[in-house]
């Protein structure tokens, strides 16, 4: 029975469990102690054990504990303060991303590691000729069924092969992602991070690297590795690129297979956990174990924290991780970006190819040297396109741009309504260039769409008015005023075509 509109303790405590209560009760006051708690159990256990069952479940509650003569506190952990960026730091990170170069200590970190490795110079012909075939392996092996792969990071020489053809251009790109993080308000001030399947360290390093530019901000950044040889290289490059005593503590990486539970010896709570190229690599007999990984991760991930999703831009690689993304809503994750939430709904991704790119970076000298043979555009791999998402409890809310009238634009989901007509429609520009000089394509959502829609711009119908939809950034919000829809058949697709007499209004000019 509640007296007044409340239930007191003991009423939520005889039908909840222990959790539950500190959960009410936390709900109740700003702190509180675990002897306080006793009183309301039906058996009464010493408070220390009531910590010892509590405590894994306090970081996910948004509580922490901290001992006090004889008792334990619990109150609730201070929101993480946002890092926004400034203009000198706006300004640092694009001078170093538009020299579209690996940073010159690493690249020849990565040389003398490989001359350490091997006992021979890097550039030794045979060297070179084995680092080639190590690169030519893993590039076959990729393009295999997932069950017939075998990337498993045993050999010296795979890994040494990793270093020379996908660091330079994932290390560029993990920069490019930590700038998007940082403008769209996911980076604190102070940071607790994990990287999933670190491999050598990209993640690591490129975080070292962007803190590294940044006026405040510290991160503590954690990893976990299954391969032996991807941890020694790590160790080796980050003693020699991560300046000790600087914004960001890279820790050595757990070695462990991440399907299994959580290593000891973690911190309890992640402001970011991310899982670079590495949940479109496993293989499981008994299914599909990503959602599985990812929401026994997320169990970890503080209350405003966030999990980034990364994979590579293929057609394959890329839907199956937007499916997955899509999907784990059970457990309790929403996508924030990049996909467009100002119609407030829950995408389902229905067969969703979707991409960001950057620009080209520099081949690196190891590059060159690989490159020196008569297939060289074999060993030369420098385009950035990638697929991500960032996913964050769904009780977490963020401050986006909402549609003040959604009935002024069409919603995708109704362009059956309207085929063969004129329509005004607001969406967000989720791909790079799909088409060509000739036919401009560009991936469009506003999040309720049930197939794919895309945006097609003859060369010829191309104005002064319609160009923004060319210039627009990865997951900027564009008003298309006067498209005709069509649907492609073939494809079952959408298509929105743009000519002369459209308007696209870019970012700066809604006329919300
Ligand atoms: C393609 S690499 C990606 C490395 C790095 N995250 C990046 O973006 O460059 C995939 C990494 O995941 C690791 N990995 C794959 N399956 C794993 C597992 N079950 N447990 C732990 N690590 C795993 C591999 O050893 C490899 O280092």
């Amino acid at each position: 029975m509640y007296v007044g509109s409340h239930p007191t303790i003991r009423q939520v405590m005889a039908g909840n469990s222990l959790i539950s209560t500190i959960q009410y009760v936390a709900g109740t006051r700003p702190s509180f102690l675990l002897s306080e708690i006793v009183q309301y159990l039906d058996a009464p256990m010493p408070v220390d054990e009531i910590y010892r069952a509590i405590a894994p479940e306090l970081p996910r509650l948004g509580l922490m504990a901290t001992r006090r003569e004889g008792d334990v506190e619990i109150k609730k952990i201070p929101p993480a303060q946002p890092l926004f960026p400034g203009n000198g730091e706006r300004e640092r990170t694009s001078i170093f991303l538009e020299k579209r170069e690996l940073p010159p200590v690493l690249a020849t970190a990565i040389e003398e590691y490989i001359t350490k490795k091997v006992g021979k110079p890097w550039d030794d012909p045979v060297t070179v000729e084995r680092l080639r075939k190590a690169i030519t392996a893993q590039k076959d092996d990729y393009w295999k069924p997932l069950h017939q792969r075998s990337l498993r990071y045993t050999k010296g020489y795979s890994v040494l092969g990793y270093l020379a053809y996908h660091f330079p251009v994932y290390f560029m790109q993990t920069e490019h992602l930590l700038l998007r993080l940082f403008e769209e308000g996911f980076l604190k001030k102070s940071m607790t991070i994990l990287d999933v399947g670190t491999g050598p360290g990209v993640v690591p390093l490129a975080i070292a690297d962007f803190f590294s530019r940044l006026d405040g901000g510290k991160a503590s950044v954690y990893a976990i590795e299954q391969s032996e040889e991807h941890i020694e290289a790590f160790l080796y490059l980050r003693d020699a690129f991560v300046p000790r005593g600087g914004p960001v503590s890279v820790k050595p990486p757990k070695k462990a297979d991440i399907r299994d539970p959580l290593p000891a010896g973690l911190p309890e709570r992640f402001d970011l956990i991310v899982f670079s190229n590495v949940l479109g690599e496993l293989a499981d007999r008994s299914g599909d174990p990503r959602a599985g990984i990812v929401g026994r991760f997320a169990e970890r991930l503080a209350r405003d924290g966030a999990i980034l999703v990364v994979e590579p831009a293929d057609e394959v690689n890329s839907t199956r991780m937007r499916t997955l993304a899509a999907g784990l809503e059970p457990a309790g994750l929403t996508v924030h970006a990049p996909c467009p939430l100002f119609r407030g709904t829950a995408c389902k991704a229905p067969r969703c190819w979707s991409f960001a790119t950057a620009p080209a970076i520099r081949p690196t000298r190891l590059m060159g040297t690989l490159a020196r043979c008569d297939e060289s555009y074999r060993y030369i791999n420098t385009d950035i396109k990638y697929s991500y998402a960032v996913l964050q409890r769904a009780a977490v809310r963020r401050d986006g741009f909402r549609l003040l009238s959604p009935a002024k634009f069409l919603q995708l989901s109704k362009l059956h309504l309207h085929e063969g007509k004129r329509v005004n429609t607001i969406v967000a520009k989720m791909s790079g260039e799909l088409g060509d000089a000739k036919t401009h394509l560009f991936k469009v959502c506003d999040g309720t769409a049930k197939a794919p829609v895309y945006a097609v711009l003859p060369a010829f119908h191309k104005t002064a008015e319609n160009e923004a939809l060319l210039s627009a950034g990865y997951g900027s919000v564009l008003e298309l005023l006067g498209v005709l829809v069509r649907h492609n058949k073939a494809h079952d697709a959408w298509n929105l075509l743009v000519n002369r007499n459209t308007e696209v209004r870019g970012p700066d000019r809604h006329g919300e």
